[in-house]
């Protein structure tokens, strides 16, 4: 028998020793509406998602030692100890099934951490579909769902495979919904890191101040402008924006700088810091990103698509 098959245990299922790998692409919210916590704490969330194609790659295997044995490399950092995402949901697959082997993680971060791009969850995700592979007896999908949402609100999204959603809830309710165009977009990363849970903060702290000028409640939806560049356009608005630009002046030029060269919408990715814009054309972006290159200093300007 080779090293990649194993027949003995009824749980492992066959070439579970082979490595299989997976892309974990980054996101950007296109619309973020934040309401005030709930009793668990959560803030219920209207957003709609959009995949692009940053992405860290995740490469997994089973081994006969217990225990999750990560490795990072890329450009980007990540926790090497059992506190990585992608560490953590493998543990808690393994642990689910009630399987005694250990995980070989190999993580090749390219999505920067403190951006709002949910490259953490991503890779959650992937290490969740690329484990449930290599067992004979897979919990189903609903199962999966729900071990994902134990991990993080934007794990969901990025196991639904969907290269959009509508989501609510913790961010982890999903409407699966038919992308829009893929479109050029430009990320900013200005070398600023916002922790989620910090940001969350800053908004509750925002909020109670008697100025604070919250959303309205009511919402109404119209499912053709969510597939569409024109109905996004008009849907497009992140909550966290002015409370974190309030925090951060300098995002806050950085996003009028943004704005002004011509994207259909810019706005802050979803808890920030990196910023983002969509535009009409490649030639548009194109010029935008020489632009931006040339005139800021300190700031990562890269190109990426998306919806993918
Ligand atoms: O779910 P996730 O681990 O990504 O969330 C990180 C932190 O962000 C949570 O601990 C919580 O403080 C905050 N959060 C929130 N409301 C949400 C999502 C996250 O308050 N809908």
């Amino acid at each position: 028998m080779s090293r990649g098959e194993r027949s003995s245990d009824p749980q492992v299922g066959p070439l579970a020793e082979a490595w299989s790998e997976a892309k974990a692409q980054a996101k950007v919210n296109l619309r973020l509406r934040i309401s005030p916590p709930g009793p668990d704490g959560y803030h219920p969330l209207e957003t709609i998602f959009c995949r692009i194609d940053l992405a860290d790659r995740v490469r997994l295997r089973l081994r006969r030692d217990p225990g999750i044995g990560l490795r990072v490399s890329g450009p980007e950092p990540a926790p090497e100890g059992p506190e990585n995402l992608a560490a953590r949901a493998a543990a808690l697959l393994l642990e689910r099934v009630g399987l005694a082997d250990g995980v070989e993680i190999e993580l090749q971060k390219h999505v920067p951490p403190g951006a709002g791009l949910g490259g953490g969850s991503s890779d959650a995700a992937a290490a969740l579909r690329l484990l449930a592979g290599r067992l004979a007896r897979p919990p189903g999908r609903e199962e999966l769902l729900q071990l994902a949402a134990e991990l993080g609100s934007d794990v969901p999204f990025f196991l639904a495979d969907a290269p959009m959603a509508l989501g609510w809830g913790r961010g982890d309710r999903l409407l699966c919904l038919p992308p829009a165009k893929p479109r050029p977009m430009l990320l900013l990363l200005p070398g600023v890191a916002v922790a989620t849970e910090a940001a969350y903060a800053i908004w509750d702290e925002c909020r109670r101040r008697p100025e604070a000028d919250l959303a309205p409640e009511a919402v109404r939806l119209d499912s053709a402008a969510l597939s569409s560049w024109s109905g996004l356009r008009s849907l497009a608005e992140n909550d966290f924006e002015p409370v974190i630009l309030a925090r951060y002046p300098r995002l806050r030029s950085l996003l009028v700088k943004l704005r002004e060269t011509g994207p259909l919408l810019a706005l802050l990715a979803g808890s920030g810091a990196a910023l983002f814009a969509v535009y009409g054309s490649a030639r548009q972006r194109n010029a935008a990103r020489a632009e931006l290159s040339a005139e800021l200093r300190g700031v990562r300007v890269l190109s990426v698509r998306g919806p993918v």
